[in-house]
């Protein structure tokens, strides 16, 4: 088990990537704020797959918190997950200071999500799309990877750096990789480690109510949605913030004449954790 490369500067990154590409080998990255689990290691296996090269980085990205999120508290665990990278076969590990990416501070320079940055966790999270995408873009550029994988947990955010690749014409893939589960259901999340026992069985509440909507999306939208709504149930412990469901490919909110491919989304804040979770659907 060789331990990752560490590369902490944007020129280390791109020399040494450049040296691999000039060999004619192919690039694979994963974007990662750290506190790796299982569902980033689920990504790090597909990217030894599709390329010849793995780079993991891991930045707790400024631009992406608003004021009062937990960007102090959001876990930092570059040590352990080292670990789990060397143990993986990651060549690269990029993991810049804040300042190396933003050197005069929060650049003000952004890609802007649009309307749909705006909607959902955008709602919850003004500028946090926007502050995603623009952090993604830099390591694209700093990377030069030749395709780049997602979690579908975060559908959102999948929808959104999709869609960035298009309207930017960036040149790479994206590979999408589902979500990894807990055997009862509950979405792997860095954010999971917050809760307490009581708290990770009321956030079952989540993955329950994507199951109901999945069960009844044959009756059509309001059907789906009492059922889902229902058992998600009245906790003390848990208060749903939206549960929606979306045209796959607008990520609007579809209507009760909706039929076809749809995505169920949830999000609840379950104690001071706030979870999402989501689920490919099929309406009517
Ligand atoms: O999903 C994440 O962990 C982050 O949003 C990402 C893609 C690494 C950008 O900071």
């Amino acid at each position: 088990m060789t331990a990752p490369q560490l590369l902490t500067t944007v020129c280390a990154t791109r020399a040494a990537l450049e040296r691999k590409r000039a060999g004619g080998l192919t690039v694979a990255l994963v974007p990662t704020m750290g506190a790796l689990h299982e569902g980033h290691l689920t990504l790090v296996r597909r990217a030894r797959e599709l390329a010849d090269v793995v780079v993991v980085s891991i930045f707790v990205n400024p631009l992406q918190f608003g004021a009062g999120e937990d960007l102090d508290a959001y876990p930092r665990t570059l040590d352990a997950d080292r670990e789990l990278l060397a143990a993986e076969g990651v060549d690269f590990v990029f993991a810049p200071a804040a300042r190396e990416m933003y050197p005069s501070g929060e650049s003000e320079t952004r890609v802007t999500a649009g309307h749909v940055g705006t909607l959902l966790e955008g709602a919850t999270r003004p500028g946090h799309f926007d502050g995603m995408l623009t952090v993604v873009a830099k390591l694209f550029n700093i990377v030069g990877p030749d395709v780049a994988l997602f979690g579908q947990k975060d559908a959102q955010q999948v929808f959104l750096v999709r869609r960035m690749l298009a309207d930017l014409n960036l040149p790479l893939d994206l590979e999408v990789v589902p979500t990894v589960r807990e055997a009862d259901g509950l979405a792997l999340s860095s954010r999971n480690r917050f809760l307490d026992a009581g708290a990770r069985q009321a956030a079952l509440s989540l993955s329950a109510a994507l199951q109901a909507a999945d069960a009844a999306a044959g009756e059509g939208l309001v059907e789906l949605l009492a059922e889902a709504t229902a058992s998600f149930g009245d906790h003390d412990e848990v208060t749903l913030d939206y549960l929606v469901v979306v045209d796959p490919d607008t990520f609007l909110p579809v209507d009760e004449h909706y039929r076809g491919r749809a995505l169920a989304l949830i999000a609840a804040r379950v104690g001071a954790t706030r979870l999402i979770d989501n689920a490919a659907i099929t309406i009517g």
